[in-house]
Order: structure tokens, then sequence, then C-alpha cells
């Protein structure tokens, strides 16, 4: 048994990720978390009182609490979701991006350089993980995959912060051995996302009668995989991943914008039919479809990611086990389930689910 730091599990796929380790593994788990806007005890709620969980807020990127922490609860791994994470925000003011995303990782390589330097035995066993993203390799035309071999070309500010820290993990595998893992996975969905990304967003709003903003021509395509899945491969990585390599995560379900969203008009009339919904009868609309909206195209909005997980597939055994179409009625049937949570970490972030990232 061992000490998991999960940084950043306040969030919507580390809290997903503390509640995937508690049952698959015995480690202890100390969650480091900054609760920004984006994090939230309230996901974390019934997880923090595990005797095995000891919760910390503070910033990964403050040296000094990690030399505490390192010394209260010396880790046996690290695995590093701390992140500003939403690409619009990265537009509006990528400060923090730099701050958290590049700065943060570099600070907790340093804790963990010093943690194993002088003890080659805990090196040996140590793993730190960094979960990135898809987005460092930039935009696909219409065919092709990112595979690991992809030459980083990131667009957005926020990409740009985790190519820049993905560097970092590298370079300290390669210069100081410290054992490093590197998972790129395409996009999450799932319960405890914060209503900011596209699938929460549209599923709020249509319950409301709100419109469904769709950037652009709503053609950019995205990798979909569900976040358990995620969890799962990342935890892989974690045990079984060779130190010094990167793994591309994603479920090959690639869909429009359009599709996304066409599909949870579907999912959200499944369970709550407009026709029984005030919001959209004070507005003469029969069908959730009437409220998709097309607005202002993202600045630099990349056009297609799509993952090659051979390599996850076939070194670490990893595949995922939802479909896009269980995985979005699972989603639905979440959020729906859970309107105080939405409520709840949409006030603690005073967040109204306007547009980010355009001047208005
Ligand atoms: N969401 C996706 O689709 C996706 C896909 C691939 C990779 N990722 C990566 O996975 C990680 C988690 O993403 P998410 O969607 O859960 O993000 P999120 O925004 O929901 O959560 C991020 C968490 O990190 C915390 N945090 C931010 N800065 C911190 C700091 N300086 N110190 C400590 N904690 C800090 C926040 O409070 C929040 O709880 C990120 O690194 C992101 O880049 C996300």
């Amino acid at each position: 048994m061992g000490t998991m730091w999960i940084t950043g599990g306040a969030g919507f796929i580390g809290s997903n990720f503390v509640r995937h380790a508690l049952s698959e593994s015995d480690d202890r788990l100390l969650v480091l978390d900054k609760l920004t806007y984006a994090g939230s005890l309230e996901s974390l709620r019934g997880v923090t009182d595990d005797p095995r969980v000891t919760f910390v807020e503070g910033d990964i990127a403050d040296p000094a609490l990690l030399a505490r922490l390192i010394a209260e609860h010396p880790p046996t791994s690290i695995v590093n979701f701390a992140a500003e994470s939403h690409v619009d925000r990265s537009i509006d003011g990528p400060r923090p991006f730099v701050e958290s995303n590049i700065v943060g990782a570099f600070e907790l390589l340093e804790a963990a350089r010093k943690l194993v330097a002088d003890d080659a035995a805990l090196r040996e066993q140590f793993r730190f993980l960094h979960v990135s993203t898809d987005e460092v390799y930039g935009s696909l035309g219409d065919d092709g995959l990112f595979s690991e071999e992809t030459p980083y070309a990131p667009n957005s500010p926020y990409a740009a912060s985790k190519a820049a820290a993905d560097h970092l993990v590298r370079a300290y595998g390669k210069t100081y051995g410290l054992p490093v893992v590197i998972t790129n996975c395409s996009n999450n969905y799932g319960p405890y996302q914060f209503p900011e990304k596209l699938i929460p967003l549209m599923i709020l709003n249509a319950l409301e009668g709100k419109p469904l903003p769709i950037y652009g021509d709503g053609g950019n395509v995205r990798d979909w995989l569900y976040v358990e899945d995620h969890c799962a491969g990342i935890l892989a990585a974690l045990r079984r991943g060779r130190p010094g390599e990167k793994y591309n995560i994603g479920g090959r379900n690639e869909r429009t914008n359009i599709e996304v969203v066409d599909r949870l008009c579907d999912a959200v009339e499944q369970f709550r039919p407009a026709a029984d919904n005030d919001a959209l009868k004070a507005q003469n609309k029969s069908r959730y479809h009437d409220l998709k909206t097309f607005v202002q195209d993202r600045a630099g909005h990349d056009r297609r990611y799509a993952i090659d997980a051979d390599k996850i597939r076939g070194e670490l055994g990893w595949e995922p086990k939802h479909d896009f179409e269980s995985g979005i009625v699972e989603t639905v049937r979440w959020y729906l389930e859970h309107g105080d949570w939405c409520k709840a970490v949409q006030a603690k972030a005073a967040y109204g689910r306007e547009r980010l990232g355009v001047d208005e």
C-alpha cells in the first residue's frame, strides 16, 4: 500500500478518478486542490469521509506547501490533474493557465525530483503521471489520427500551456531519471463536469429552455470518451505504463458538435419531454432542437481531433467500456438527478452559463 497524490481531485476528471482509485487501489489518497471556480468539495461528497482520503486545499504552484506535504504524506505516486482547463477562458485570460498548468507542473516535478533524489529504491517504485490532452497536437484535416509521434502544434493558450507542461515532464524523465508517464486524452464527458463545457451546458440550457449555442458551422469534430474509461486508462498507465513513455487515450467516437447537440436533445426528450416542459411551452417551442442557435466561432478553433489509441490498447490491455450512445444517456440521467450539484457549483463560481472567449 502506498500514498497516491491526486492533484486537481476536486475537478471533473479528478473527482471521478478519486472514486475510481478508491475502488480499484489500496493506496491512501492525498487530494490536493486549489478549489478554483472549477473545483468543488460538492464533487467529492461522501468521498472525503473515507479514512483513506486526506483533502488539502492548496496550490500546486506553492513550493512551501508541497515541501510540507511531502514531509507529512510522502507519495509513492503523483497523478497530476490540476490545471485550468477551459479553452474559452484561456482566450479571455491566459495568465492562470501559465501559472497553474506550467509553473504548477514545474513545482510538482521539483518536489518529486527532490523526494526521490537520494533514494534509489523509492525512485524505482515512484511514478509521476501527468494527465494531458490531445489538444497539444493541434488540428487534423478530414483524415488521419493523432499518434504518440504526432508533433506538438498547440493552437490555444490552454493547449500551449499543456504542451509546455508535457515537455517539462518529459525533460524531468530524460534529465533526472524521474519515472514519468504522460497520458494524452481526447474530450471527456460524464458526471461532475462543470457546466461551462459543451455537454453539460447543452443539457442544462435545454432543460431551462435557453438557446443551445453552436460555435461556427457546428462542424468541428471531437473524439468523445466517457470519463470512467479515461480514469481506467490513467490507472493502467500509472501501474503498468513504461516510465518515460506517453500514451494516447481515446475511444474512436468522433462526432461533430452539431451531432452531439442533436443526440443530447433526443436524450433530454426521452427523460423530460419538451411537451411537458414549461420553459419551452412559454416560447411555443415543441422540440429541444428548436433551441439550437449558431453563434460566432471560437478564435483559433481547431477543426478536428481524433485519437489513435492502439498503443495503450496493445501494451496495457486498456479498452473503453462505454460507447457514445450509452454514455450520453447515462450523462443526461446524471445531470437530471443532480440538480442540486449543478446549482451549487454554478453559485460557487458565480457562473451563469454566459458566452466566454469573445469580446462582447
Ligand atoms: N476535460 C477533458 O475533456 C480533458 C481531456 C484531456 C485531458 N484533460 C486534462 O485533465 C485534467 C483535468 O481536467 P478537468 O476537465 O477535470 O478540469 P477541471 O477544470 O474540471 O478541474 C481542474 C481542477 O484542478 C484544480 N486546480 C486548478 N489549478 C490548480 C492549482 N494551481 N493547484 C491545485 N489545483 C488546481 C481546480 O480547482 C479543479 O478542481 C486537466 O489537466 C486537463 O488538461 C481534460
